[in-house]
């Protein structure tokens, strides 16, 4: 019979053999926001996804961290420092299991230029940022493959973290999960914006890994997300190349609103919408009706990120004065 390998196997076979850390490593990665959503898995423990994706960096958003030997496990967070057993450094020390020898205890300290928990995949960017911080406190040299696949171990869309510009997450086919991983399309193109409208800091009802679960398991709906992702996906490659931004914006925002019909028929329905969710998505149709460039994107979470030339920027500004601009 054939069985799946671990994730601690696929590392063990992406990690160079030689493994003696230096004194520390630093590295940043950067957010990315999907154009066209990773929303379902076809193997929860590899994260290994129904579809592929494809998604823009938020350039200077995102995570920078560091990690050196240390006596014990320790993760300090925007200063904070965060006991062993919380549900963050579980999860981050749980990944870095797979990244370092057995019995080596690390410090960490990671800094988010981001809001964390404000649905904009801060995990993305702080999985990516561990494995190239791990890879230079030991001096590896990962190919741009490996890189992504063990960032893949950690989250999901953290595969998409690692190059600046436009990254597709190609979905593979393998059990092993090795030809899933994410390249580089296509460098930002220079006038693009991404905005970010925080409009609700509480925490999440319902987390991502444990959103897609349930929207697979009970959303009719979900039997047709592999053929929305079908249609969207090559428009939106397309419109990237084209440097189409209607046609790149159209496409995203409708796989975006896609995606969230079909969490809102899962059961116990997920809505992450608030009305101030609402009011903006209205907002967005308006100013467009009104002839601004402007689209709406949202991942798991309340908040709305805008896509736009930088030529709408004051337009937006005025309409939305707590815009946080990202230049990917
Ligand atoms: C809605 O990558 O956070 O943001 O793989 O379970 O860690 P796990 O999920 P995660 O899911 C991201 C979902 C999304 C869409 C996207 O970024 O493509």
């Amino acid at each position: 019979m054939h069985t799946v390998p671990s994730p601690a196997q696929i590392a063990h076979r992406l990690l160079p053999a030689a493994r003696e850390p230096g004194r520390e490593g630093t590295a940043f990665a950067s957010a990315n926001i999907a154009l066209c959503k990773y929303w379902g898995k076809r193997d929860e423990a590899l994260k290994l996804p129904l579809t592929g994706s494809l998604s823009i960096s938020m350039g200077t958003l995102g995570t920078r961290m560091t990690v050196r030997p240390a006596a014990a496990d320790c993760l300090q967070m925007q200063g904070e420092v965060f006991a062993a057993d919380h549900k963050v450094a579980r999860r981050l020390f749980g990944f870095l299991d797979l990244l370092r020898p057995p019995g080596l205890c690390l410090e960490v300290e990671s800094e988010n230029t981001i809001p964390m928990g404000a649905g904009l995949a801060s995990s993305a960017s702080a999985f990516a940022a561990a494995v190239r911080a791990m890879e230079a406190l030991f001096g590896w040299d990962l190919p741009p493959r490996s890189r992504s696949i063990l960032a893949r171990l950690g989250s999901g869309s953290a595969c998409r973290s690692l190059e600046r510009g436009f990254v597709e997450w190609l979905p593979g086919e393998a059990a092993d999960g090795m030809d899933s991983y994410g390249v580089g399309l296509a460098p930002p193109w220079p006038e693009l914006r991404v905005g970010v409208l925080t409009l609700s800091e509480a925490e999440k009802p319902v987390g991502s890994t444990e959103g897609m679960r349930r929207t697979v398991e009970t959303s009719r709906l979900f039997d047709a997300w592999p053929a929305q992702v079908a249609r969207d996906l090559p428009r939106i490659r397309a419109a990237v190349m084209a440097g189409d931004f209607h046609a790149l914006g159209a496409a995203a925002e409708q796989n975006a609103l896609s995606m969230h019909a079909t969490m809102i028929a899962a059961w116990p329905p997920i809505l992450y919408w608030r009305p101030e969710t609402v009011a903006a998505l209205h907002r967005v149709h308006a100013l467009r009706a009104a002839g601004l460039p402007v689209y709406a994107t949202l991942d798991a979470g309340p908040n709305v990120k805008l896509l736009f030339p930088v030529s709408a920027r004051a337009d937006l500004l005025a309409a939305f004065p707590d815009l946080l601009i990202a230049t990917p």
